[in-house]
């Protein structure tokens, strides 16, 4: 009889958690959406998708570039893909689309960087462990430090509103998982004293005793608070909206930002936070656990649902309830995620190459695929799978190598061959002669990344020519000597 996978995986449910009934139907959708998103784009790495035209159902033409704050998204749910099926085409799909925002590292002018970077380069590299997306990811840790102000203590958001002197917005408490992890990283105090100060402030200041959030803190040059209000939510100048507005999608930054904030700092204020954040929310969904664009929309016209929102809260829950163990966040992300794969909020039935609909940019702008819902949606989904141990293929970080001319070269008796790897691992170097056979080998061991050199000795050898083979689990490279007695 075959297995079920859903039985399989129920087996290591948490107490009273429910099983995902249709985790085998989301995956097969976003795989055949992600398919369908690189066929629209016609498989160009330079195109990001960022929302859907609500016209057509397909990706925005104008939205593709890798200035929009959404760019890293794609390429972040590619490496998802890859890491869900190990199948390679996913991981050549997700380096190109990575590998395209690496000017993305320096845009300096909003606090995106994060967005735009950890979700491509960071997903990459907790997958590959490779040097040169660790280099990009620090270079991005590097822009994000530089819009930090010490006498405000916190990182300025954005700089194109005019309406604002500094203001900082709860989305922000995302992007500093960037910072968090380099300082991590590269053990570096000043980073993390950053990212502290700022989760600190965003703390005092964007949540309501409620647990409710702001969506923008404007603040003097000392420090002060200006104002508070929100532009993408249900703002004072719309009618019925009045000063109070809790835009769902802010709310969700603030239950994934918080409780990703633990996990760095382990203060249990953030938790705190995180579970009341986490409770607004709840305890204000609607019976199909999507919420309106902001819970306090008045105006019946403009209250489109939000599937973004739901989205990045069913990953941050599950993460929660890794910490907290209350199996209401589970059972809630789950519920999300059946929801999310449902026909009301899956394109199953649609043209749309997004994988879910019925997300809100801002007010008054519903019924839109993004691809920021899609990429929460398979976090969700992967941290769900992680939760009840399902199988993941095994992805081994690949090893790479460098090797150098030898030297001298021709030699008579030594020559010195010089090699690199990026990673720690098993790495192979050997001697062929010209007809292949094996001469000798030099190094059959795991090596913790670094340059290297060895000398080989090649006495008793006649002259001739020689080849050095250096091998890793996925790399083989080659170079040509000359033994000259
Ligand atoms: N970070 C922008 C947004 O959530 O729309």
């Amino acid at each position: 009889m075959p297995i079920n996978p859903v039985e399989l995986y129920s087996q290591s449910l948490p107490q009273n958690g429910i099983p995902f009934h249709s985790l085998d139907i989301a995956l097969e959708h976003a795989e055949d959406k992600l398919n369908g998103t690189l066929l629209e784009l016609n498989y160009n790495p330079t195109l990001h998708p960022s929302e859907t035209s609500r016209e057509t159902g397909k990706w925005d033409t104008s939205k593709l570039d890798r200035y929009e704050w959404t760019s890293g998204f794609f390429s972040g749910s590619l490496w998802y893909m890859y890491k869900i099926t190990g199948d390679e085409n996913w991981k050549e799909f997700a380096e190109s689309w990575t590998e395209d925002l690496e000017d993305a590292a320096t845009i300096s002018y909003d606090h995106d960087t994060g967005f735009r970077i950890f979700n491509s380069f960071g997903n990459g590299y907790k997958l590959l462990k490779n040097r040169s997306y660790y280099s990009v990811l620090l270079r991005g840790a590097n822009t994000l430090s530089n819009r930090y102000n010490p006498t405000i203590g916190a990182i300025k958001s954005w700089d194109w509103l005019d309406t604002a002197n500094f203001p900082v917005i709860i989305d922000n408490l995302m992007n500093l998982e960037l910072l968090f992890w380099t300082a991590d990283t590269i053990e570096n105090e000043e980073l993390y004293n950053q990212a502290l100060s700022h989760a600190d402030l965003s703390l005092t200041h964007h949540m309501r005793d409620d647990g409710s959030t702001y969506h923008i803190v404007d603040f003097s040059d000392e420090g002060t608070v200006l104002k508070k209000f929100t532009t993408q939510g249900c703002n004072s100048t719309a009618p019925g909206c009045g000063d109070r507005s809790v835009w769902a999608r802010g709310q969700a930054w603030a239950v994934y930002g918080f409780t990703m904030i633990y996990r760095f700092t382990n203060e249990d204020r953030f938790l705190q936070a995180a579970i009341k954040a986490s409770d607004y929310f709840i305890e204000n969904l609607p019976e199909d656990r999507v919420p309106i664009y902001d819970f306090l929309e008045p105006v019946p016209s403009v209250r489109s649902k939000d599937a973004s929102a739901s989205a990045i809260v069913a990953s941050g829950l599950f993460e929660l309830y890794s910490y907290t163990k209350n199996v209401l966040y589970f059972n809630t992300a789950v519920d999300i995620l059946e929801s999310l794969t449902s026909d009301n909020y899956s394109t199953i039935n649609s043209d749309s190459n997004a994988i879910l609909k019925k997300s809100t940019i801002h007010r008054g702008k519903g019924n839109v695929g993004t691809s920021y819902a899609d990429y929460y949606y398979l976090e969700a989904i992967i941290r769900y799978m992680e939760l009840v141990q399902s199988d993941f293929p095994n992805i081994e970080p690949e090893i790479k190598l460098y090797l150098d001319q030898n030297y001298p070269n021709p030699f008579n008796n030594s020559t010195l061959i010089y090699y690199s790897t990026e990673q720690e691992g098993r790495v192979e170097l050997a001697i062929y002669d010209y007809t292949g056979r094996l001469v000798q080998t030099l190094v059959d061991r795991s090596l913790p990344s670094g340059n290297y050199n060895i000398l080989f000795n090649s006495s008793g050898l006649p002259s001739g020519i020689y080849f050095y083979v250096l091998r890793s689990n996925k790399q083989t490279l080659s170079k040509k000597m000359t033994l000259l007695k």
